[in-house]
């Protein structure tokens, strides 16, 4: 990420575009998608930024009874890790573009000392039917990457590919109430600007997406530092 640094100029012009400059406004998965080195960068940073806050929403977040865990947009699988280490029963699969599967095999996976848990699914989470045989759903730092209407999208697919009493859980820095505070949340936003299509959400708005798509039981669970797990289940 070092080669991408954030600066005011560049912050400034994805402002005033509305668009991400993080790779002069070429789109990031889509270059993620044909370069192999920058995704592979790119995954390290979210393996670095995930690890810990993973371990935390394993230990306070809910997952009993969670027997196939579908972890769409899991990077290296840092989440995956944590719950398979917490959780014996657990098999997760990592969702992920083509590129960043070969990198979480090649890289994490075996390292980890997990392929009897975690395995990958390439697919492309927005041209491709959603899995079935999943009881659970995560998104970790995926919704705060898009608008309104894709986060929609995303938690619709997520219902109709789950059973009934099946959970959706989405890990995300939240904005308070009044989207002000806490500085961390708001500065994280900020790089959301900068590098995706979205910005950080507050609990109300992603209770709400969810609530619209027809998922009850809805909580939000402070998990690490900044972090929380909003969970809902499937009626
Ligand atoms: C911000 S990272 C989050 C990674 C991980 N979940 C975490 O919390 O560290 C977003 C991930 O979504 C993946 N992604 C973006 N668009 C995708 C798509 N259309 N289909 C599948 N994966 C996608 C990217 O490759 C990237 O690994």
């Amino acid at each position: 990420m070092r080669t991408t640094p954030l600066s005011h100029s560049t912050l400034l012009e994805a402002l005033r575009k509305d668009k991400s400059t993080i790779y002069e406004q070429k789109d990031i998965w889509e270059t993620h998608e044909v370069e192999l080195e920058q995704a592979r960068v790119f995954t390290r940073h979210m393996h670095s930024q995930t690890v810990s806050p993973a371990l935390g929403a394993a230990l306070r977040g809910n997952f009993e009874g969670v027997n196939r865990l579908l972890d769409i947009g899991g990077g290296s699988g840092a989440f995956c890790f944590a719950l398979a280490q917490r959780y014996p029963q657990i098999r997760c699969t990592i969702l992920e573009l083509p590129t960043v599967c070969q990198i979480a095999e090649e890289e994490y996976i075996a390292q980890a000392g997990l392929q009897d848990q975690v395995d990958t699914y390439a697919l492309d989470f927005f041209k491709d039917p959603f899995p079935n045989g999943y009881d659970a759903i995560l998104f970790s730092n995926i919704f705060h990457d898009w608008g309104w209407q894709k986060c929609l999208y995303l938690a619709r697919r997520s219902f109709e590919a789950l059973p009934s009493g099946g959970h959706i859980y989405l890990h995300e820095i939240l904005l308070s109430d009044t989207k002000d505070s806490p500085v961390v949340a708001t500065s994280f936003s900020m790089c959301m600007i900068w590098v995706t299509e979205g910005k950080q959400f507050t609990a109300g708005e992603l209770e709400q997406i969810l609530t619209e798509c027809g998922f009850e039981d809805i909580s939000v669970t402070p998990t690490y530092g900044y972090y929380s797990l909003i969970t809902a289940r499937k009626p």
